[in-house]
Parts: C-alpha cells; structure tokens; sequence
C-alpha cells in the first residue's frame, strides 16, 4: 500500500471505532454503569461511565459503520484505492472494543487513585484502540486480517492520539466535556 492509501484506510477504517467516545460524551448522563458501587473505597467506574453514554456510543459506532458501508464504493472510485465495508461483526468489534476499552481505562483509572476526569497519558488516547482491534480480531477475523496490515496498524497507534488530542481539544473548548484529554 502507499502511504496515503494506508492513512487513508487506517482513518477509514477506525471511524466506527473514533466516534463512540465522541457521541458517549454528548449523550452521557444517567445512571452509571457501576451503580455506585465500591471496591476498595474508590468508584469501580465512577460517574463517567453511563449506561446512557454507553449505549449511545455504540449506536453511533454501529449506525456510522452502516453509513460509511453504503458510500464506500464512491469513496474507492473517488480516491482511486479501495476503502473497506463493514461487516456487522466488524463494526461490533470497534464500536463495541472502543466503548470497552473506554470502560477499562476507568476501572484502572479507579484502581490507580485517580478521580473521575483525572489524566491517565497514553491510556487516554490509546485505551480504545488496545481493545477494539483483538476485540474486532476475534468477531471479524478474516475481514481484520484483510484490512489491519502492519502499516494500518503503525498508522492508527500515531495517528489515534493526534486526533483525541484534537478532538477532545475541540470538546473542551465548546463546552461539551470538562476537561481537555
Ligand atoms: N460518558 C458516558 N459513558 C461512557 C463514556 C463517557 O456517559 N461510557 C460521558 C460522561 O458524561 C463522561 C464524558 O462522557 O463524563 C467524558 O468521558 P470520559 O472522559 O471518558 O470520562 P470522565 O468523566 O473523564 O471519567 P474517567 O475519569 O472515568 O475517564
Ligand atoms: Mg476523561
């Protein structure tokens, strides 16, 4: 592959993965997935993690992946390389993998002392990607070992924290999350 076409494939490719913290963060609110409960004196998850948020997040991962599928002949002959559908397992596992990953960092978050909102470097802006791909490995196989070659792979691992960064940045500054990571 060159390499605008594995950047382009890598972006591509992880949109349903991207967007379901981004709509977890404007639908959340509501009950928390944990109840309240406890482990140790701290949140096993705490208030940012919604049943709500959640659920919203993979929706939206899920509608997107849908959406993404109907257009991706026209954006292969627009671009001149082939972008990939998604399979129903496919956009699961990184819709899916994303909002996991989201909720694991939390509980290490919990388990390491920090309050809710408080950073985490490197699990923040990587947590989502170090589940939905083995997660989207084991649903989708065939389909993750055609499209996750190594170069998409090295792409998504710079590319991801750029754009959390940026995104979450943009997040921040209109009001719609309370802290900048
Ligand atoms: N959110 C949610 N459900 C999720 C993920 C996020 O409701 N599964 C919403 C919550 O309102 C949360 C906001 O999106 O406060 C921002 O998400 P995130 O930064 O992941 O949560 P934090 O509040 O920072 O909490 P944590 O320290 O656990 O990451
Ligand atoms: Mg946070």
């Amino acid at each position: 592959m060159a390499v605008l076409e594995t950047i382009g494939v890598a972006f591509w490719v992880m949109l349903p993965a991207y967007v379901p913290n981004n709509a977890a963060v404007l639908a959340g609110g509501g009950r928390p997935i944990d109840g309240g409960r406890e482990l140790n004196g701290r949140r096993l998850l705490g208030d940012g993690k919604t049943w709500r948020g959640t659920a919203a997040g993979i929706v939206a991962g899920l509608l997107l992946a849908g959406g993404l599928t109907m257009i991706a002949a026209d954006v292969s002959g627009t671009l001149g390389f082939e972008v990939p559908t998604f399979t129903p397992w496919a956009a699961l596992g990184l819709a899916g993998g994303a909002m996991l990953g989201d909720i694991l960092a939390s509980f290490l978050k919990r388990r390491t002392g920090r309050q809710r909102g408080a950073m985490f470097p490197g699990l923040d802006q990587l947590d989502f990607v170090v589940v939905s791909l083995p997660l989207t490995a084991l649903l989708a196989t065939d389909w993750f070992l055609t499209w996750f070659t190594l170069g998409v792979i090295l792409v998504i691992v710079v590319l991801t924290p750029i754009l959390h960064v940026g995104t979450n940045m943009i997040a921040y500054k209109l009001g719609l999350k309370n802290e900048p990571w």
